[in-house]
């Protein structure tokens, strides 16, 4: 566990969402389904946040830290004119989640540096106009073991798994049937307590979006205009976990290696439209 930085700041024309200072979200009470104009709006968040993960690609190189990647991803989205939306959420003090190696997800960015043969999610959203847009991707710090490679490009096929299930009609719960069918093959943990969500104006809408096969719990059927993200989370070992005592860093159980993917999308008659790319 590193050391954590003094937290950023964010100039005042800057709007922050509602949660912002206070302990915890307003509950939130509207549909995951939402308007054209509103889904634009996702879109312009989470064009904002996919941009930073981007610029960070490009960073990311064995000797650079966590601390260094929030930073520059904290300017990036606030020089987009939009709020970095995990600073201050239930009281996370970063903008980014940055998150290695064995850790599932929520690392929070300190002084840590990266070497080669690490792995790194990068996970940032966006709040821009009203709305979140919200994606992570893992990125390898020089050369990894195949292994560990297999595992980031299977995860990202996974999130793609995931995505194919998307259809106006069927129970969400097909979307972690997908995803854990596809992660069996290669026997890799599937974590399940960690899950996509609805997101919008709020952050975490309530609705939820297993990564596993929980037929027939979280059935609510997926219907045109409704935003999710999915974001499924593998590992070499088991799914099981602990958390570090800042509450906040996941990491496998057992240490073992472990990528996600995620990516906010709206549901279309078709099948499904990404809301968070460059
Ligand atoms: N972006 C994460 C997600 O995909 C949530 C991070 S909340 C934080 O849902 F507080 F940990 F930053
Ligand atoms: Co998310
Ligand atoms: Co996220």
């Amino acid at each position: 566990m590193g050391s954590v930085s003094p937290r950023l700041s964010v100039p005042k024309h800057i709007k922050a969402p509602e949660y912002v200072g206070r302990p915890a979200p307003t509950p939130f009470t509207g549909t995951d389904v939402k308007t054209p104009e509103q889904i634009e709006k996702i879109r312009a968040a989470g064009k904002i946040a996919a941009g930073a993960i981007e610029m960070l690609r490009s960073e990311i190189a064995p000797g650079i830290s966590t601390d260094h990647l929030d930073r520059l991803a904290h300017d990036y989205v606030i020089d987009h004119g939009a709020y970095p939306s995990t600073l201050g959420y239930r009281g996370y003090p970063k903008s980014i989640c940055s998150s290695v190696n064995e850790i599932i997800c929520h690392g929070i960015p300190d002084d840590t540096v990266l070497e080669a043969g690490d792995i790194v999610n990068i996970d940032i959203t966006a709040y821009l106009d009203g709305f979140h847009g919200d994606l992570n991707h893992t990125i390898e710090v020089g050369d990894v073991s195949e292994d560990v490679h297999n595992l980031v490009e299977r995860t990202r096929e996974a999130l793609n798994r995931g995505l194919m299930a998307v259809a106006p009609g069927r129970a969400v719960n097909t979307i972690g049937l997908a995803i854990e069918n596809y992660a069996k093959r290669f026997g890799y943990g599937v974590v399940r307590d960690f899950t996509g969500h609805g997101v919008g104006e709020a952050f975490h809408s309530g609705l939820i979006i297993p990564h596993y096969d929980s037929a027939p719990n979280y059935a609510t059927v997926m219907e045109v205009g409704m935003v999710f993200t999915i974001e499924p989370m593998l590992t070499l070992g088991t799914h099981k976990w602990d958390m570090w005592p800042d509450g906040w860093t996941v990491s496998t159980k057992d240490k073992s290696i472990t990528a996600q993917f995620e990516h906010t999308l709206a549901v279309t008659e078709t099948g499904y439209d990404i809301l968070t790319l460059p």
